[in-house]
């Protein structure tokens, strides 16, 4: 794939962690000129060497052929970024150590370590645009940061990708989102910002022009809306427990009202990751700062419903076991927060995994990518390279990522593998009559 730009600019993008690592990538297929910056020494000379420092479909590829080609570069000094057109801040917000709200300490000393390297460049304007996700009322709060500085401005521009799908949505996003102090004046900014992505607009993917605060709200919005959805079904999925429902009978049916929609309701185990626990935390705290408590409420029940179906689930491997777990032998397919990354950020599956062992069951957990991470924060847990490992003479299985490879698992071939034939399928993707068949006992969330 080469998709060049018609006239390519200088780029930084300010934190290689997913989103700027891939964006970094992306905007140098797009033709651009990019250089990375990052306060990790180590992650800068992996990426410098083209090696993906996570796991993501495609992201490889990417680096390599980018790299290869002298259009992308990493560097952990600020020195390397000068007489660049557009630089992205691609920090991490994650959810501060004393509550709710988003912590933007990242955000902040990147840019105490940035302005002092923008300066006028001739009458050509710099753009500042910020990727990260952030509290309604933050991009104007920076663009004060800014405004001493001539020809400066601060777009922010919110980023939708997915893990496991990141490429993909970035080089062909639902839609773009600018935010802008001023239309007026940050009418320049918009054209710069047009430029950068000359290629994906060519392809009439649609792009927006709101204020800051719109811009920011789209994303939050966004990842909450996405959470109630969740949490939504996993409630009816409670009540098709209690009732003998199958909540993907459910899900498909009223998923076929376009009203509604297919997509994010899927009941199970529920979400995690760096993204969708945080956002939602952090609307809830900024609502709250600004008067909208009582609106938001509803919030609190979503993350609620959320971290609640990690108990549900070991209260039914413990039922499973006959009222204890302590001791007992329990394989974990699946540490990921999701399929097709190893980023076990508030992962649902590690967390019951380490609620299990907590309880003293004999865990191990098994995982196609997410295991390093795994040694890595837990060492004391024990972990196998293969399902079969992972299996062998497990007295419960419990599945909690739906990897494809766990998806296809054949439950006649691997049933003589485990000690008692027992599984618990978190997330309501195997077909419980073949396992049945093949003999084994096997409950799924919210099915008969
Ligand atoms: C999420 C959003 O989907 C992206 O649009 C957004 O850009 C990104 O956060 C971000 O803010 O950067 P991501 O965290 O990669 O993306 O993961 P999702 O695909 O949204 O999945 C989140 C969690 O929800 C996972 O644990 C997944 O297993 C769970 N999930 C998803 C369900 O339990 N049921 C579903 O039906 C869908």
């Amino acid at each position: 794939m080469t998709d060049v730009a018609p006239s390519p600019l200088k780029l930084s993008v300010i934190g290689c962690g997913y989103l700027g690592a891939v964006h970094a990538a992306a905007m140098a297929q797009l033709g651009h000129t990019v250089v990375g910056l990052d306060v990790d020494a180590e992650r800068i000379a992996a990426l410098s060497k083209a090696q993906a420092p996570f796991h993501e479909p495609g992201f490889g590829a990417l680096l390599e052929e980018n790299v290869g080609a002298g259009r992308l570069t990493f560097t952990n000094s600020y020195d390397d970024l000068a007489d660049v057109d557009v630089h992205f801040l691609a920090l991490g917000t994650p959810q501060r150590d004393d509550g709710l709200a988003a912590d933007l300490s990242y955000i902040h000393s990147a840019l105490d370590s940035l302005t002092p390297h923008l300066q006028a460049r001739h009458g050509k304007p710099t753009l500042v645009v910020g990727k990260s996700t952030v509290p309604v009322g933050s991009a104007r709060a920076l663009r004060e940061r800014l405004e001493e500085i001539e020809g400066v401005h601060l777009v922010w521009n919110p980023e939708f990708l997915r893990e496991g799908f990141a490429v993909e949505d970035t080089l062909r996003p639902d839609r773009l989102v600018y935010g802008v102090g001023h239309p007026v004046q940050d009418a320049e900014a918009v054209t710069v910002l047009d430029a950068v992505y000359a290629s994906l607009i060519a392809l009439d993917i649609p792009r927006k022009v709101y204020n800051y605060e719109s811009a920011e709200l789209v994303k939050v919005s966004a990842n909450s809306f996405l959470a109630t959805k969740i949490s939504f079904i996993n409630a009816i999925s409670e009540l098709c427990d209690i009732t003998g429902a199958d909540v993907n009978d459910v899900a498909e049916a009223i998923g076929m009202d376009d009203r509604i929609g297919r997509k994010f309701l899927r009941a199970g185990i529920g979400f995690g990751g760096g993204c969708l626990p945080k956002d939602l935390r952090g609307l809830i705290s900024r609502a709250g700062e600004l008067g909208a408590i009582d609106s938001f409420a509803f919030l609190r029940d979503i993350d609620a419903i959320n971290t609640g179906r990690r108990e549900y689930t070991l209260r039914l491997a413990t039922r499973l076991l006959g009222g204890s777990v302590d001791g007992r032998r329990i394989a974990v397919l699946g540490a990921a927060f999701k399929p097709d990354t190893d980023d076990v950020r508030d992962s649902p599956a590690l967390d019951i995994a380490l609620r299990l062992f907590a309880e003293g069951a004999r865990i191990t957990i098994t995982d196609p990518e997410a295991l390093d991470n795994v040694r890595k924060r837990y060492p004391s847990v024990r972990t196998a390279a293969t399902v079969e490992d992972a299996l062998a003479d497990a007295e419960l299985v419990l599945l909690l990522t739906e990897w494809g490879e766990y998806k296809a698992l054949d439950p006649t071939a691997i049933a003589s593998q485990v000690s008692a034939p027992r599984i618990i399928d978190g997330r309501n993707v195997l077909d419980l009559g073949a396992w049945r068949d093949a003999g084994w006992e096997a409950i799924a969330l919210g099915r008969p």
